[in-house]
């Protein structure tokens, strides 16, 4: 079996079957990653670009280290230090890294729609690292590995989402790829922040934090973007606090075991408390230490990789 798409995009149309399999095949390479020499040569001989008009932490490192543990040669691109300065297009930019034979592009953008145009517009294949609130898929397919390390099956399990769910894109590839197999969603934060669309894609509001607490197995705890506190969406960071922080009493209060996810990076104190996020229900590093493995995963498998065997290694 292999993916239908040659991108990875979103995951708004990515098939049950997709999604398996990546996470299949992402079990396979964290095996791999656990070997004395964590490293295999499966794309060698393959160029990616990593094009990160925004900041990252997590998914930079985390794309640079898949790339070298498959043994592809990478190079990474920065905006401040691009031709992007000196008025060069986006498209012009494409069109000159694809002249240098290029197989993958990995890219960040503030644009939703920046991945698609560039599908649309060079050979490579293209994996979205996150473009603008739209989608950030990869981070969704770690966080769907994560669950399904810790609870037993994904279908029917209870994910309350918690904070800016209208900025997020990790909230929107969340959704899909939860909904896609099989797990019932549920999003909580301050209404200005609550996009109405949600309802309509198949997932529950929460207007309380007590209510999304009590009903849920598992937490998905979003950053409070203090860049977008100016626009007044919500009084203060305080007010926040009090009202949506996921702080030890109300854990407490749940009674019964919850997992806690965070993307990162985390505002500690604000949407979530330490004793929260460094407890034995946190999963957050588990989430980063997935995600290598899962971005080996997509490149292996857009790069034409077939799902493995039952007990096959990779060589
Ligand atoms: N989760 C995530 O996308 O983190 P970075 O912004 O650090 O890549």
């Amino acid at each position: 079996m292999q993916l239908q798409s040659r991108h990875l995009l979103g995951l708004e149309n990515v098939t049950r079957d997709d999604i398996t399999l990546i996470l299949d095949t992402a079990v396979s390479f964290k095996r791999v990653l656990e070997r004395p020499i964590p490293k295999v040569p499966t794309l060698r001989g393959k160029t990616v670009v990593n094009l990160f008009f925004e900041p990252s932490t997590r998914t930079r490192i985390s794309f640079e280290l898949a790339e070298k543990r498959l043994s592809a040669d990478s190079v990474n691109f920065s905006a401040s230090s691009s031709s992007l300065k000196k008025g060069e297009t986006f498209k012009d930019t494409a069109r000159n890294i694809e002249s240098m034979m290029i197989d993958f592009v990995v890219i960040r953008h503030s644009s939703p729609g920046a991945a698609h145009y560039l599908a649309n517009n060079v050979k490579a294949s293209i994996i979205n690292a996150g473009d603008g609130a739209h989608e950030h898929p990869t981070q969704a397919l770690l966080d769907l590995m994560t669950l399904r390390e810790n609870r037993e099956s994904l279908k029917g399990l209870k994910v309350v989402i918690v904070g800016d769910i209208e900025h997020s894109r990790v909230a929107r590839s969340n959704i899909y790829g939860l909904l896609t197999m099989g797990a019932e969603v549920g999003v909580c934060g301050p209404s200005t922040l609550l996009p109405r669309e949600v309802e309509r894609l198949g997932a529950t509001i929460y207007p309380h934090i007590e209510d999304a607490i009590a009903e849920a197995d598992v937490l998905n705890i979003l950053r409070i973007q203090l860049e977008r506190q100016g626009k007044g969406l919500f009084p203060s960071i305080r007010e926040y606090r009090n009202l949506f922080g996921v702080t030890r009493e109300r854990v407490e209060r749940a009674h019964k075991p919850l997992t806690i996810m965070h993307p990162g990076p985390m505002n500690r104190g604000v949407e979530i408390d330490s004793d929260v996020a460094d407890s034995d229900a946190s999963v957050i590093l588990q989430q980063v230490t997935n995600g290598v493995a899962v971005r080996m995963a997509i490149l292996y498998l857009l790069a034409g990789g077939k799902a493995m065997a039952e007990g096959e290694e990779h060589a």
